[in-house]
């Protein structure tokens, strides 16, 4: 278990294309639990390969609900319908937010952390994070889509402080 540093924005790591993952083996699994450790480290959603600094197609989601932490090797949307105005946010840009459209439902194939094709269909909080971060994967980044005049700055809490 291991904590990685998320690259923020202004790292030129996050514009590039990650390659696909070959063989999924222990070093990928590894890396998809450190994904995870990560993700809970900052009460995340969901992070991409490329913001733990890796150009690996492997994405790790967390809704916080029965469905636990989804690991994802290679994913590809494979169907969209829909779209939605959502609110977001992205690990690689702390303390900001903005509105963006992405689609409603998504149906997406991936190889599982043994290495298994699957099928995962998502909608609403689901697919959207799956689309954010299948974009993270092609250096696509929440920022390009925003609605115009909707960003925000927050404040971080002062939770830290406490
Ligand atoms: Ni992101």
């Amino acid at each position: 278990m291991a904590i990685r540093i998320v690259r923020e924005d202004g790292d030129e790591i996050l514009r590039k294309k990650s390659r696909e993952v070959e063989v999924v083996d222990d070093k990928i699994r590894q890396i998809l639990d450190d994904m995870v450790d990560t993700l809970h480290n900052y009460n995340g959603v969901g992070l991409a390969g490329p913001q733990i600094g890796l150009l690996k197609r492997l994405v790790v989601i967390d809704l916080y609900d029965d469905k636990g932490p989804i690991k994802l090797v290679n994913p590809k949307i494979i169907k969209q319908k829909g779209e939605q105005e959502v609110e977001e946010g992205c690990l690689s840009f702390p303390n900001q937010f903005a509105k963006i459209i992405r689609p409603l439902e998504v149906t997406i194939e991936a190889l599982d952390e043994n290495g298994k094709k699957i099928k995962l269909k998502g909608e609403k909080l689901l697919a959207q994070a799956i689309s954010h971060e299948i974009d993270h994967l092609d250096g696509i980044l929440f920022v390009d889509k925003i609605i115009p005049g909707t960003l925000q700055y927050v404040e971080p809490d002062d939770e830290k402080n406490k």
